[in-house]
């Protein structure tokens, strides 16, 4: 073997090594999970939910939606059937109305709007203080579905009876059922030190 192949194969060999002990450097494992179904519109996709104390964090993709707003909720029921109208309406464990996620008068599952790129392409990316994955809270929203509608939430700022209830946010293009994972805390691996 040439001293050029020998060195070659040793730095390959520590490369290799150097891989195997690399720390995992995307993002941790999600606490739950959630895949959309077809509600009025063809859409597919997936969310990954993160618990903070207070907070849970929202990312994940759509695909097919049209351009634009879409209203975005957790609603009250996890049954995905009669094309999402068996969710039920937004999760509301507070009794209060319609409105922005900023807002203090909002029901716990408004999330507002995503917004779907000219190509049909949504990213989805939101942090929440009020919905949980505690669940002993009361706005603990494993079991419960993510809706998201074909028209834009108003969020509470439409001067009608409906914006204060639904958001005028339209007909339910598709919905997912939020995926509790219980995981196990993660074992001991030298190279997270
Ligand atoms: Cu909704
Ligand atoms: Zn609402």
């Amino acid at each position: 073997m040439s001293g050029v192949t020998s060195t070659a194969l040793c730095l390959l060999s520590i490369l290799a090594a150097a891989l195997a002990n690399y720390p995992r450097p995307y993002y941790p494992e999600p606490d739950a999970v959630l895949d959309f179904v077809a509600g009025n519109q063809k859409i597919t996709g997936h969310l990954y939910f993160y618990r903070s104390p207070h907070s849970v964090t929202i990312r994940g993709q759509i695909h097919g939606l049209k351009p634009g707003f879409h209203g975005f909720h957790v609603h009250e029921k996890g049954d995905l059937s009669e094309k999402c109208v068996a969710a039920g309406g937004h999760f509301n464990p507070f009794g209060k109305n319609h409105g922005s996620p900023t807002d203090a008068d909002r029901h716990a599952g408004d999330l507002g709007n995503v917004l779907t790129d000219q190509y049909g392409y949504t990213h989805v990316y939101i942090v929440d203080s009020k919905i949980s994955l505690d669940p002993s809270s009361k706005t603990y929203i494993g079991g419960k579905a993510i809706v998201v509608h074909e028209g834009t939430d108003d969020l509470g700022r439409g001067n009608n009876e409906d914006s204060k209830r639904t958001g005028n946010a339209g007909g339910r293009a598709g919905c997912g059922l939020i995926r509790h994972l219980y995981r196990q805390p993660r074992p001991h691996h030298r190279s997270y030190y």
